[in-house]
């Protein structure tokens, strides 16, 4: 019921129109890469070491000139695990990938030694010119056969592209059930960085320190998955999903120089945060249970995947996997609660399974949504646009939305004004000569519409 009323309520603002800002800037029916030469392309088909439908974009970035998309080995067939395209080339909407840093990086060796990256999902970007790679480590868990490797954090140098350094995850801080899946960077001091990355198959959280190069592992019963929470239902599939601690979003600093981790696991319909002054000492996080707080719930049936928090407006975007949609919270807010939610994206045919969503550094939102539910328990049409990527300036994708940044008087003056001129327009319909009064049911409609908007602001 709660849930039926979230989408009422981010029903009616869409009648305004103003809402839904991004635009979709890239979209594939199938991916494919930039292979050195038409034959090598012909050969890697053929020998199967690439299969188009196994290949699905997982996660994205964007520094500078590259957007960076990430392709899991779930399945065999995919010739390149961390891509990315030109943003400078405009000659299509749909382009081939380009390995990255190089082939190499992603070849086995004629001895057998296992390619430099196995299976990101997720990467970051850091301000001080850093490529954070979390490496699952996995290859074909979705088939038979699975090769592990142990999961690694891998770092380039983004001006060079050079690797700067391979952090494996020690053994004791693996388990037999580990997926590592979301990366959170908090970059604050270029030196003295920390790196959160969520174990979604054994809930817990492990921190990387840049300066001592150590790791550690953190639990919590909030990471856990919620078992009411567990059901999803996206076009039609029905299926149960466990995992836990999921979304990573990082805020600015706070006065302390410590920022605070907005977090949830996949399976579950609240969020929560915790300083990163707990996160960064293992034993002051055991000791503290209490320093990881509940925020709230986004209501029924909205369980979310990725999540981002855009430091200079301070709103956190989050997906809702099983409402094709994307939504916001200015972590400025005293709560978290539905009506302080605004609707970023919605749409049944294009932001079905939206799985990541990044601000670059030139304040501008991008989203990735690629239908993952379809391609895992059915199969993707490869006649269709299946992977979108959306975008717009931050300032365009919130405006007219609970998370607007324009100051509250503001927002308030427009709307007043508007209801002003709505009355002026039906005493104007009221009063004419004829006596009859003829009020138009759209500006009834208007005025009852603007009404609510109202309460809902205050
Ligand atoms: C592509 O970019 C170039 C230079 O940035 C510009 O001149 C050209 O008009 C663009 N083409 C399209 C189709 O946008
Ligand atoms: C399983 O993987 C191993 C190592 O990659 C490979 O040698 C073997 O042929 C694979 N088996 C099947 C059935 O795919
Ligand atoms: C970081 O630690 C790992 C072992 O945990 C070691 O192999 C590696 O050389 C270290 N890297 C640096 C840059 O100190
Ligand atoms: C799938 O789940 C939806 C929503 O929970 C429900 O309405 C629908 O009946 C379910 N379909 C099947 C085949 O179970
Ligand atoms: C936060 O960091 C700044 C710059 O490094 C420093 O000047 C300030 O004293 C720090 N504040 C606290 C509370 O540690
Ligand atoms: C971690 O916190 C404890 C207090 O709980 C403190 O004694 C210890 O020095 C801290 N460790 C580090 C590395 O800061
Ligand atoms: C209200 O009407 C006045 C003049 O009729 C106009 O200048 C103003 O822009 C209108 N305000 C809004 C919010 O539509």
């Amino acid at each position: 019921m709660e849930g039926f009323k979230t989408l009422i309520l981010l029903q009616l603002v869409y009648l305004c129109g103003c809402m839904d800002q991004l635009h979709i800037v890239y979209e594939w029916k199938e991916i494919d890469y930039e292979f050195p030469s038409p034959e090598a392309r012909k050969q890697a088909i053929d020998s199967k070491s690439f299969i188009p439908e196994n290949n699905i974009p997982m996660g994205l970035e964007i520094y500078e000139d590259k957007l960076f998309i990430t392709v899991p080995r779930w399945k065999s067939g995919v010739p390149a695990s961390l891509n990315y395209i030109n943003l400078k080339d405009n000659s299509t909407t749909s382009p081939k990938l380009i390995p990255y840093p190089s082939w190499a990086a992603h070849s086995t060796d004629m001895d057998g030694k296992p390619p430099e990256i196995i299976s990101p999902f997720r990467i970051r970007a850091d301000r001080c010119g850093r490529l954070w790679v979390l490496d699952n480590g996995k290859i074909g868990n979705l088939e038979s056969n699975v090769t592990k490797y142990p999961p690694s954090i891998i770092v380039y140098d983004l001006k060079t592209d050079n690797l700067l350094r391979k952090y494996v995850f020690p053994d004791d801080q693996v388990k037999e059930d580990s997926g590592f899946a979301n990366i959170a960077v908090e970059d604050n001091d270029c030196e003295n960085t920390y790196a959160y990355a969520g174990d979604l198959g054994k809930p817990a959280v492990v921190v990387y320190s840049w300066e001592k190069n150590e790791s550690w592992r953190i639990t919590h019963h909030y990471f856990h998955p919620d078992p009411l929470a567990c059901d999803f239902s996206v076009k039609g599939y029905n299926f149960s999903w466990t995992d836990a601690i999921f979304g990573l979003a990082l805020s600015g600093p706070n006065p302390d120089n410590f920022s605070t981790l907005y977090f949830h696991p996949m399976a579950s319909y609240d969020e929560f945060a915790v300083s990163t002054e707990y996160l960064r000492n293992q034993s002051l996080a055991e000791n503290n249970f209490n320093a990881f707080k509940l925020l709230g719930s986004r209501g029924p049936n909205a369980q979310s995947s990725a999540s981002f928090v855009d430091q200079k407006t301070g709103v956190l975007f989050y997906s809702l996997v099983n409402l094709n949609a994307v939504a916001c919270w200015k972590t400025s807010n005293k709560e978290y609660l539905m009506k302080n939610q605004g609707r970023i994206y919605m749409n049944d045919e294009t932001m079905v399974y939206p799985t990541d969503i990044k601000v670059d550094f030139k304040d501008n939102l991008w989203i990735l949504s690629n239908r993952m539910p379809i391609w895992m328990y059915g199969s993707l049409d490869n006649a269709e646009v299946n992977f979108r990527i959306f975008s717009a300036p931050v300032v365009d994708a919130i405006s007219h939305t609970a998370c607007d940044i324009t100051p509250r008087s503001d927002i308030l003056d427009k709307f007043v004004n508007k209801i002003k001129n709505a009355t002026n327009s039906i005493v104007a319909k009221i009063n004419p000569n004829s006596g009859s009064a003829t009020i138009s049911p759209l500006s009834v409609l208007c005025v009852l519409l603007l009404s609510w908007i109202i309460t809902f602001i205050v």
